[in-house]
């Protein structure tokens, strides 16, 4: 019996860690990537215009021409910085982006958003007419007429200068423009000029179907007889009046009556009128579509009719005028603009919709609600990101909370409760597992509820924080899906975010807040006062935060360890030192660089970055010991003739470690620099504007040569007491063959992990480069010997290029939008899993979450991860070893009597 109850135990405990055993696609869903682009919202209401659902398209307040599908909200294309343009046409399968008194005309093609032509024309545009869908007309400040399109480009010349208003219309075939002081010009569709004449006619401000109207309201019909033209006064003054066709008009009396009129005898007369009661009209349009005509009527508080004038235009009969109510209750939206579009079945949709993408669709033939929509909700703004931002783990449900409470409460009594519980539990997921692991035949990537509980435990899940602009409030987002965990409305806006033990901490100016970063609830508030700067410190297990003064450095409570700061400023570093038990810090020591020489910025390492391996066995069996100080500050300045200088200080005694010092064959572009200090390395970047444009990587790795030498002692790591210099190092440099905006390093819980170099190009891309490629160890100058390969991991001959093969691109599908002023931030935070890191990036445009794995996955299953096989192993192995138990038990009993 016993027999055959341990080997069950062994199977049923493989199971349950089969079962527990996160597959890594799984674990991040099938989206591993999470992207959402913000477009805000429109510049105003006449800056965007509805093709159809699926694409509406504008310029936006990010100085964006963005494509939106109106349904989803999602963006379909967008062109970056449109600065210079804020007009724009559709004509055809073509947007043409200008400005009026620019000299640029671009044409982008609808669909996709890609860059056809780009025109540049010697005057400036004054105005542009869509010419029969073929191309532009343009009109220069000169008063010169030019036709263009995306192949084209000509001029057309004119008797007489366009250089004031003018009106036109497009009947027929041709084209009528008449100028202020009534010359008017006929094209044909070719753009050749048919005929020129001398009208004598007033200022118009209206023309359509061979009706004109003035300025002072006077209405005309243009008689067109062969070669002349004629003007006949159809009726005198009358009030607001505008055309429909060229028998009928409309007007809107007094706020809440609109009126139909006919020419009758030289005269305009009523034929139709609807009085709105209650709310005032504000809006009266005719919008033509396909054969119809629509007018819409907008009320105050936002109810829409729309009348369907097809029929009077036909039959000429008033009663033939439909009128259909939309169902309006939801539209209490303010701004919206209307437009018809075609539906997918043919059925003509009237959306209406503002500048923040809010509004509804609705059926024009009976006024029932389609669709409502609500985009603005999904838009924020985050502040200043690269301080104001914050990544968490996310945080236990207070039910979890409470039930490790419950538990550590609990007398011993339940622990057999609990062993009910737990194995309950146990054989709960057994059957998930089963159940998942039948249906993964089907769909591979299993139910999303199945492994919700599972991410959680494994730290897949991170929230992000930020202020939004928009809301103004902080934002929680969940990294995983994206959705708005918790909002928190806060008085100031703040100006830097921090994580003490757990609680968000929250700097504004003059108080800082403390926040449950579960709900965002506030816990505390504390008043600042002369506070420059406020910062995290941990010493130990030891968290809280510190008051940057203009002397000196004060913490809410004291500590029970010495703590060493440091302030800088363009001239100098001070070290501070927080002695224990006192809350006030007091200046130890000062370092001043060169006098011709201006600091431009000073880091320390980052506490929370952790590494095991002190040192590099090399082939001889000797190691190389890795420089570790946790006190190092690197400093970067840059002399009077912009020579760069890197120094590193010890943080604790002040003393020089090192310096590192360029030579002026290069001229540096110091705005460019990026450096970032971990492990035993400093990795800086920089743009090189002569003798060459290039991007360069620096890298030093820094040894301790000292142990090295006295390697006998037990004491591994050094504790850096001495007042030491940095005697041993290596340095070498790179070319990248991109823009580097940006710089990190990976972070893995233990950091057992090889460490990764995280890039942000100019052009919107992650990249990850392999602390192994930037080793300044690389071999330059002779062949690898195999001993070479024993003494460092994975080293390969020197390459000054760094090659994109050999590059990871992080977010290869969803490529950053950044530029010059939103730079953004990159957050990351480690999962439980030690392989892997959760990293966000997030601006103004966009927001990005995915995964890092800077030594691939090796303590994840990967999707090809066979568990039919692995079961199958083991169900034979137990079968051999219940055949062939009675066999061994029985030989090990012959044994027994062998030797006894
Ligand atoms: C727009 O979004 C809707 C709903 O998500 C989708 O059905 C439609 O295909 C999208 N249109 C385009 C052009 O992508
Ligand atoms: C607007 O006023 C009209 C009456 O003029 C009323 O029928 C309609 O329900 C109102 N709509 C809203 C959204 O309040
Ligand atoms: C906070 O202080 C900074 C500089 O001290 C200032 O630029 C900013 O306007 C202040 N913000 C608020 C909201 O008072
Ligand atoms: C081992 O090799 C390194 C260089 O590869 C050298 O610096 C060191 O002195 C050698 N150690 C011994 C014990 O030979
Ligand atoms: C090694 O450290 C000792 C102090 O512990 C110091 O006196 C000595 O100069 C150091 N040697 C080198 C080569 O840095
Ligand atoms: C380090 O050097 C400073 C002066 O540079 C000296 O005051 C201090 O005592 C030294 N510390 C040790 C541990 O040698
Ligand atoms: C790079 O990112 C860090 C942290 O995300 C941020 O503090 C820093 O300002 C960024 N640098 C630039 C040049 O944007």
């Amino acid at each position: 019996m016993k027999l055959s109850l341990i080997p069950v135990g062994i199977v049923l405990g493989l199971w349950s860690a089969l079962i527990n055993a996160v597959s890594y696609d799984n674990a991040f869903n099938v989206n591993k990537e999470l992207i959402h682009y913000n477009y805000y919202k429109f510049s105003h209401s006449n800056s965007f215009e509805v093709i159809d659902s699926s694409n509406i398209i504008g310029y936006n307040l990010l100085n964006q021409f963005i494509n939106i599908n109106v349904t989803s909200g999602d963006i379909n294309w967008l062109i970056q910085d449109t600065t210079e343009f804020n007009q724009f046409v559709i004509i055809g399968s073509n947007v043409y982006l200008y400005s009026d008194f620019s000299h640029t005309i671009n044409i982008v093609e609808l669909k996709t958003g890609i860059l056809i032509r780009s025109i540049e024309v010697i005057q400036p545009i004054t105005k542009v007419i869509n010419f029969f869908n073929k191309g532009l007309l343009v009109v220069q400040s000169d008063g010169t007429l030019h036709f263009i399109n995306d192949r084209r480009q000509s001029q057309i010349h004119l008797d007489y200068s366009i250089k004031s208003e003018f009106v036109y219309q497009q009947l027929n075939g041709f084209m009528y423009i008449i100028t202020y002081n009534g010359h008017l010009i006929k094209l044909n569709s070719n753009y050749q000029i048919v005929n020129q004449f001398d009208l004598s006619a007033n200022k118009l401000s209206q023309f359509k179907d061979f009706i004109l109207i003035t300025d002072s309201n006077q209405i005309y019909k243009l008689v067109e007889s062969g070669e002349t033209f004629d003007v006949k006064s159809i009726s005198s003054s009358f009030q607001n009046v505008k055309i429909i066709s060229p028998t009928y008009f409309y007007n809107t009396e007094s706020n809440n009556k609109v009126n139909i009129y006919t020419i009758k005898n030289n005269k305009l007369e009523s034929v139709w009128d609807n009085e709105f009661k209650g709310s005032e009209i504000t809006n009266v349009e005719l919008t033509p579509f396909a054969l119809s005509d629509y007018l819409i009527v907008t009320k105050a508080n936002g109810s829409k009719q729309v009348f369907d004038l097809t029929d009077l235009l036909i039959i000429d009969d008033p009663y033939s005028i439909k009128e259909i109510k939309v169902k309006s209750d939801l539209l209490s939206i303010p701004g919206t603009v209307d437009f018809i579009i075609s539906s997918s079945d043919d059925i003509p949709h009237l959306i209406t919709i503002n500048d923040a993408l809010d509004g509804a669709i609705y059926d024009i033939n009976d006024g029932s609600l389609v669709q409502t929509i609500v985009h603005s909700t999904s838009q924020f703004l985050p502040i200043d990101a690269s301080t104001v931002s914050l990544i968490v783990d996310k945080p236990s449900s207070k039910q979890a909370i409470n039930q490790v409470n419950h538990l550590l409460n609990e007398g011993t009594n339940i622990i057999l409760w609990n062993w009910v519980k737990r194995t309950y539990r146990h054989l709960g997921e057994l059957g998930k597992y089963f159940t998942s692991f039948v249906s993964s035949s089907s769909t591979p990537t299993g139910s999303e509820d199945d492994i919700g509980d599972l991410e959680d435990d494994f730290g897949f899940v991170k929230y992000v924080i930020f202020y939004d602009q928009i809301s103004k409030a902080l934002l929680a987002i969940n990294s995983k899906n994206g959705e708005v965990e918790w909002k928190s409305y806060t008085k100031d806006i703040p100006q830097k975010l921090l994580q003490i033990n757990g609680n968000i901490i929250v700097v504004s100016n003059d108080s800082v807040l403390e926040l449950d970063p579960l709900d965002g609830i506030v816990l505390s508030t504390k008043p600042i006062t002369g506070g420059k700067e406020v910062i995290k410190v941990q010493a130990g297990e030891e968290e809280s935060y510190i008051v940057e003064t203009e002397q000196s450095f004060e913490s809410i409570s004291s500590y029970t360890q010495d703590i060493y700061l440091f302030k800088s400023n363009e001239d100098k570093i001070e070290g501070h030192k927080l002695i224990k038990g006192s809350t006030k810090s007091i200046a130890t020591w000062n370092f001043i660089p060169q006098q011709d020489e201006t600091i431009i910025t000073a880091i320390a390492k980052d506490v929370e970055s952790s590494t095991v391996s002190v040192g590099i066995p090399l082939a001889n069996k000797s190691i190389l010991y890795k420089y570790l100080n946790p006190n190092v500050i690197a400093v970067v300045t840059k002399s009077h003739d912009q020579v760069l200088k890197i120094y590193l200080i010890d943080g604790i005694t002040g003393n020089l470690l090192s310096v590192f010092e360029h030579t002026n064959n290069e001229i540096i572009d110091f705005t460019s620099i990026n450096i970032i200090i971990d492990d035993n390395w400093v990795i800086y970047t920089y743009f090189i504007k002569s003798p060459r444009l290039e991007q360069r990587i620096n890298v030093i790795d820094l040894f301790d040569s000292n142990k090295s030498i006295k390697k006998s002692g037990n004491d591994l790591i050094s504790s850096f007491t001495h007042n030491s210099t940095i005697n041993s190092y290596s340095k070498k440099s790179f070319a990248f063959p991109e823009r580097i905006i940006n710089l990190s390093s990976t972070k893995s819980e233990y950091g057992i992990t090889l460490k990764s170099i995280l890039v942000l190009t100019e052009s919107g891309y992650l990249m990850e480069i392999p602390k192994y490629i930037l080793n300044s160890r690389r071999i330059d100058n002779r062949p690898l010997v195999p001993d070479d390969y024993i003494s460092d991991f994975k080293v390969s001959p020197y390459e000054p290029i760094i090659n994109l093969n050999t590059l990871a691109i992080l977010n290869h599908k969803h490529k950053l939008i950044l530029n010059q002023n939103e730079k953004g931030t990159i957050l990351i935070k480690p999962t439980h899993f030690e392989s892997t890191s959760v990293l966000c990036y997030l601006n103004k445009f966009n927001y990005y979450c995915g995964l890092v794995q800077p030594s691939k996955s090796f303590d994840t299953l990967g999707h090809g991860f066979e568990r039919v096989k692995l079961l199958g192993t083991i169900v034979a192995l137990f079968a051999v070893y219940i055949v062939t138990k009675p066999f061994v038990s029985k030989k090990r009993l012959n044994d027994q009597w062998l030797y006894s």
